[in-house]
């Protein structure tokens, strides 16, 4: 059973999307909700972890028992999940991080003028799923045992998991069939979780609650093989 199978364990979830400050006032950002992080952070508590969950722009009350860290950036959520994992022992990286940011955050807000707008120059944000990843590789500092992505893919699904998976060096990615109003800011989810070295498992669409709980299956499972 589940029933507290995760106890003794901690486990750090980034939830939510980042933002790219362009000025004091405008963002670049996203449409996650977090509601698939949160489940995520819920699920795991229930069964019996500490929990560190690493908010990004949510608007979701804090699940009760879990500890909470709210960022903005992609270089906050950085910072906060890389200080999460130095004693954690996994990592599920729920969180939509924006893969550019404006190369400079202008102090006052940009005007209106008459003339031809400035463009916004976009500069790489780190991936610090492929980090985590490279860290454990390398034998690196920190880095938990069992490392999860998410990803949303609309055609070739495998093979573009399959290939995501092994570029970022994780354990478990879970593949979110986008459309169909699914995922994004919906309660259902439905979606397939490819394993390093195993045999997909699909998840048919029900409650992102019900897909958390199958992600912490897989997740308890590689904690308790034997080294
Ligand atoms: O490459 P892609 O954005 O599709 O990968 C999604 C996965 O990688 C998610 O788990 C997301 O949290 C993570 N990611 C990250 N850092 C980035 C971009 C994505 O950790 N800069």
């Amino acid at each position: 059973g589940r029933a507290l199978d995760l106890a003794g364990r901690h486990v750090v979830v980034s939830a939510g999307g980042t933002r790219e400050a362009i000025d004091p006032v405008r963002f670049i950002g996203n449409r996650s909700s977090g509601l698939q992080g949160y489940a995520l952070a819920r699920t795991a508590a229930a069964r019996g972890a500490r929990v560190t969950l690493v908010a990004a722009n949510v608007a979701l009350p804090d699940p009760a028992g879990v500890e909470v860290v709210r960022v903005e950036s992609a270089l906050q959520l950085r910072e906060a999940v890389m200080e999460a994992v130095r004693d954690a022992d996994a990592v599920v990286m729920a969180a939509a991080v924006a893969d550019f940011r404006p190369a400079a955050r202008s102090d006052s807000k940009i005007k209106k003028t008459s003339a031809e707008p400035d463009a916004v120059h976009l500069v790489k944000n780190p991936d610090i799923l492929a980090e985590l990843g490279e860290h454990r590789r390398e034998g690196v500092k920190p880095y938990p045992e069992v490392i999860a992505g998410f990803a949303a893919e609309t055609d070739d699904v495998l093979a573009n998991g399959r290939a995501k998976l092994a570029r970022k060096g994780c354990d478990l990615l879970v593949v979110n069939q986008v459309g169909e109003n699914l995922a994004f800011g919906t309660p259902d989810n439905a979606a397939v979780v490819l394993v390093a070295d195993g045999d997909p498992v699909e998840i048919p669409r029900g409650p992102k609650d019900a897909l958390a709980d199958v992600v912490w299956d897989l997740v308890a499972a590689r904690l308790d093989r034997p080294a």
